[in-house]
């Protein structure tokens, strides 16, 4: 049903600077695994087999991580390290990637436009990397297919921040339709601080129709002089439907610091000690 997802990874992530300054934010490793790599296993979580990645310069080593690295395989063959390479490996067997570059940083609308023509005219997914989200049972991205399934309109996923927080994302209002879905009628892309229309804040999981690109098409810079995903999807709104989806899960903001380091404590917690990966750290064992 939705075939294809989106990843906007062009920005240049100067949150992270000078970490950033060579290499793309979206390879910045939670524990052991890059940001992308999370984001690409939720969509083959969700169904998903068609990755299409909005890269810019010095972006390189994302197409080389969703590629087979001989050398490496070679080395390795045989050792107890090989299994190291095993989520990888079926990560990049399960999806096909395609790239295209975006030219000039012209804003989230303007990445997401430049993949159209990786994505044709179909419904997708979007997901921004840097916004990782964990959930034990369905992933985001498979929470908001089933809804796509049954409402067939883009649906924005939200989460309930502190007022004071407002200003950093894109904010909704609706009407709540049921239990954690609403119906969007307005949408204001970092308010100003005590103008917000609600605090549910949009995160970076999207299912776009595609009309949105010839939206798209028209719409001006708007805040900070980019192309804004909300004024097109408050165009769509207008004239549609769009719905606001409370997810199920934890969302981390790994384009900050913060947020970083609080998904690295998460992650190494839940998953990686929990797991059986041969690189774990050896138990000390007291002796006397
Ligand atoms: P952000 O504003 O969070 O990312 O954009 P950034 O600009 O890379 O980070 P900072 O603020 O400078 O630290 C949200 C997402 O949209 C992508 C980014 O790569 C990120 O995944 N994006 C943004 C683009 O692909 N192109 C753009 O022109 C802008």
């Amino acid at each position: 049903m939705i075939k294809k997802c989106l990843f906007p990874a062009a920005g240049y992530g100067t949150r992270f600077l000078p970490a950033t300054k060579s290499m793309p934010k979206e390879m910045m490793p939670i524990v052991n695994k890059p940001l992308i790599e999370y984001g690409v296993d939720e969509a083959i979580e969700a169904g998903i087999t068609g990755m299409c990645i909005v890269t810019g310069r010095g972006k390189h080593s994302l197409m080389d991580h969703f590629d087979k690295n001989y050398e490496l395989e070679h080395q390795i063959s045989g050792t107890n390290k090989e299994a190291l390479l095993e989520d990888i490996r079926a990560t990049i067997d399960a999806a096909s990637f395609t790239y295209i570059r975006q030219k000039e940083m012209k804003g989230l609308g303007h990445a997401i436009l430049t993949g159209r023509e990786l994505v044709g005219d179909e419904a997708f997914a979007v997901v921004l990397a840097d916004d990782l989200c964990l959930n034990l049972e369905d992933g985001v991205l498979s929470q908001m297919v089933a809804l796509y399934k049954q409402f067939r309109c883009s649906i924005v996923a939200v989460e309930e921040v502190p007022e004071d927080e407002t200003h950093k994302y894109g904010v909704i209002s609706g009407e709540e339709m049921r239990d954690n879905l609403y119906r969007v009628d307005n949408m204001v892309e970092k308010p100003e601080q005590g103008t917000a229309p609600s605090n549910l804040a949009i995160i970076g999981r999207y299912i776009l129709t595609p009309d949105i690109f010839d939206i798209l098409e028209k719409t001006e810079p708007g805040k900070n002089g980019e192309i804004q995903i909300t004024d097109a999807l408050l165009k769509q709104a207008q004239s549609g439907c769009v719905l606001a989806y409370k997810f199920k899960g934890e969302r981390f903001d790994c384009g900050s610091v913060e947020g970083f380091i609080q998904a690295t404590n998460y992650c190494y917690e839940n998953i990686y000690l929990k797991s059986d990966a041969p690189n774990q750290p050896q138990k000390t064992v007291k002796t006397g």
